[in-house]
Parts: C-alpha cells; structure tokens; sequence
C-alpha cells in the first residue's frame, strides 16, 4: 500500500473486513504507521498506565482435550496439580500487599461441584483478606450460568473466555469434536457472562495451522461486534504433547507470527479505543521483548505471575514458557523496568477497570 493510503485508512471510523485485511498484510513501513497511531490512540483513550493482574494458576487438572494445549487431559506426561488454599490466599495476600490491584485466577476447566465450590470459598476468603479491595477476575472455562452468576455474587467481576477463533469451521478443526468442545456453547457463555454483568473478555490465538489472515479479520470483527471489554491474544506456539504438533498446513514462522500478534493488538487498540488489552505472556516466549513491544503498541494490561514455582512447569500450555524459575518478587521487579522501558508507568492500587466497560455501564461503581 502506499504511505498515503494507509494513513488515510487508520483515520477511518470504521475498518471493513477488506480494510482489516490489508492492515494485517501490511508490510514492514506501513506496519509502523499503524503501530505508531496505536501509540498515539492508546494515549488518548487509556493513557499511559499500565494494570497488574497477579495471575494464579490454581489447577492444570482440566476436562477438555482442546488439540493445541499442553495440559489437555489426554496429556498423560502432565503432573497434575491443584494449589492449596493456603497457597491462593499466600498469593492473594503479596498481590494485595504490593498493590497490584487485581488477580486472576485461571484453571484448565473443570464443572464438578467441589471445584466450583472451591472456588465460591476462596473468592470469600480474598474478599476478605483485601476488605473488598483487590479485584477479581476469573479465567475458568466455561461452565452454567447458576455457577457464573454465584460467582458473580461472591465478588468475581471479570471473566476472560477466550473464543480461542472466531470462525466456526476452523474451531472445529482445532477441538475434538464432541459435546464438550461446542462452538455454540462457548459463544452461550461469553454472552451469558455478559448478561449477568461480568466485565467480559475473550481472545484468540495467533497463527495456528489452517488459520489465514480473513480469519483473523474476521476475529477483530468479532470482538467490535460482541462489544467486548477485554482481550488477551497472543500468538500459538507449539506443545510436543499436543495432536497439533507436526501439522504444519499454513503455518507462518515463529517471527512472522509475533509480528501478526503485534498487529492485532495494533489494530484493535485503533478500533476499541478504551477496551483493556493483554500483553500475554506468550508474546514473550517468541520475542524476549515481546511484552513491552505489546504495551508500545497498545496493550495496558499485564499479568505477573504469582503461582507457586513449584507447580510453574506443569503449567505449561505450550513450549518455552517463560518465568518458570522466577518467583512472584521477581517477575514483580522483571515487569516494573520491562514497563518502564516501553515508556509506561504501573497503575498501582487501582483495579484498572475497562473503560469500554464504565461507558456501557456508567452509573456502575469500579474503584
Ligand atoms: N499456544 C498459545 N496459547 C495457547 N493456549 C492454549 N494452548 C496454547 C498454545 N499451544 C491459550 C488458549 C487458552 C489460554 C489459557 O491459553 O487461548 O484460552
Ligand atoms: Fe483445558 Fe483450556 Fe487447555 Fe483447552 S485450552 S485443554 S480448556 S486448559
Ligand atoms: Fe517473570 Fe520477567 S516476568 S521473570
């Protein structure tokens, strides 16, 4: 494209699936044209701070069989764990010290009553611990309304559901295909978590086989329409352990793949101006930088990591995680200068609630 044109295009209101398409196929000095107005349009609409979410990864145990992820249950080579409720309230408790804001807590899927009652009584206790004052946002699968509205109930404010793709048939192809891994009940979820007042948050991944560029399009148009709140994408990265390994059909290189996720974010920063976006740990695990060169581009949320090590490397959805040896203090100090160094500042104490979110509910109290 010429220079002109992508100026012009990033200046529309409205990007049409065409429009989205030449921004991901944009090449290297257009790219920076459209990272730079993420830069400026982030600012404007977010600022410069970026949220802490500590991030628990309470239990590797999960029901699905999802054909990328390193701990679906047919991974027999995976130690499964399940932290104890000491363990979370630990956690809990240094997030709520150091002034983190808000956690997350994220479990491979699981719908048996011990499980979601366990985690009825541990929103109780962090409620507790914070007086109310540490956000909670849940990653959990999907799971009935009667549990995600007695989780609502307990102090659960966010939910991240990622679609993990948008489109139906490429869904298909990347999930056993049985009643447990139904597109149509993931989209129920994501909408019923709306419904009952959860500040919402999906995503997709980045570069999996068979996915073309019109889906990704198709991906940003999802979120636009769905009106979402938050996002965490990032790109896929390969788990020997996984029946996707080896398929190698449209499969883009690992550096091209990072730059796509960089643009992704890029370009949705410029369509959802005021939504909370990730800087995923993913992003790291192909670019040493990968999360600051998120932020520089429009992310403002990232996720510190607070589970204990010893559980860190059977956490491992995909390959080269990083942050497996690095307990909480340091990923702590590791993401304060990788901020700092993408010209950020932390928003402390504050639970850094989508924006997008305050517009659609406006007299609803955050802080
Ligand atoms: N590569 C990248 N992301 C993955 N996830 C699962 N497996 C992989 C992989 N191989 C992501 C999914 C899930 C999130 C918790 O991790 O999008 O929703
Ligand atoms: Fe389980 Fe989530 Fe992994 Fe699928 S992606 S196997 S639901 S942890
Ligand atoms: Fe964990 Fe850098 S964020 S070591």
């Amino acid at each position: 494209m010429w220079m002109a044109d992508v100026i012009k295009l990033l200046d529309q209101a409205y990007f049409s699936k065409d429009d989205l398409v030449s921004l991901l196929a944009a090449d290297e000095s257009d790219t920076k044209l459209i990272f730079k107005k993420a830069a400026e349009v982030r600012e404007k609409y977010v600022g410069k701070k970026v949220f802490f979410r500590g991030l628990i990864e309470y239990s590797n145990k999960c029901a699905k069989n999802c054909l990328y992820c390193g701990i679906r249950c047919g991974n027999t080579k995976v130690q499964r764990y399940e932290m104890t409720e000491e363990e979370v309230l630990e956690a809990a408790t240094f997030a709520f010290k150091n002034n983190y804001g808000s956690i997350v807590i994220q479990s491979g899927e699981r719908q048996d009553k011990r499980f979601t009652e366990t985690i009825i009584h541990l929103l109780e206790k962090i409620k507790a611990l914070s007086e109310g004052k540490l956000g909670v946002t849940l990653s959990l699968g999907e799971q009935t309304e009667e549990t995600y509205k007695k989780w609502f109930d307990h102090g659960g404010h966010r939910y991240l559901l990622r679609i993990e793709v948008s489109n139906r048939e490429l869904y298909a192809k990347l999930h056993p295909n049985d009643h447990l891994h139904s597109y149509d009940q993931r989209l129920e979820a994501l909408k019923t978590l709306k419904k009952l007042g959860y500040q919402a948050g999906t995503g997709v991944m980045i570069g999996l086989p068979y996915q073309t560029i019109r889906d990704l399009a198709d991906d940003l148009i999802f979120f636009r329409e769905f009106d979402i709140d938050m996002i965490g994408m990032g790109p896929y990265i390969e788990h020997a352990e996984t029946p996707l390994y080896g398929v190698y059909e449209s499969v883009i290189p690992l550096n091209e793949r990072f730059r796509l996720a960089l643009k992704m974010i890029a370009i949705l920063r410029i369509m959802m101006k005021d939504i909370n976006i990730a800087a995923t740990t993913a992003m790291q695990t192909i670019d040493k930088q990968g999360r600051e060169k998120a932020i520089m581009v429009g992310a403002n949320i990232i996720m510190p990591n607070l589970t204990p090590v010893k559980y860190r490397e059977n956490y491992l959805l995909y390959e080269n995680k990083p942050c497996i040896d690095e307990e909480a203090e340091e990923c702590m100090s590791c993401l304060e200068a990788r901020i700092h160094l993408a010209g950020a500042t932390i928003g402390y104490g504050e639970w850094g609630d989508s924006k997008h979110f305050n517009h659609r509910f406006p007299t609803q109290p955050t802080d």
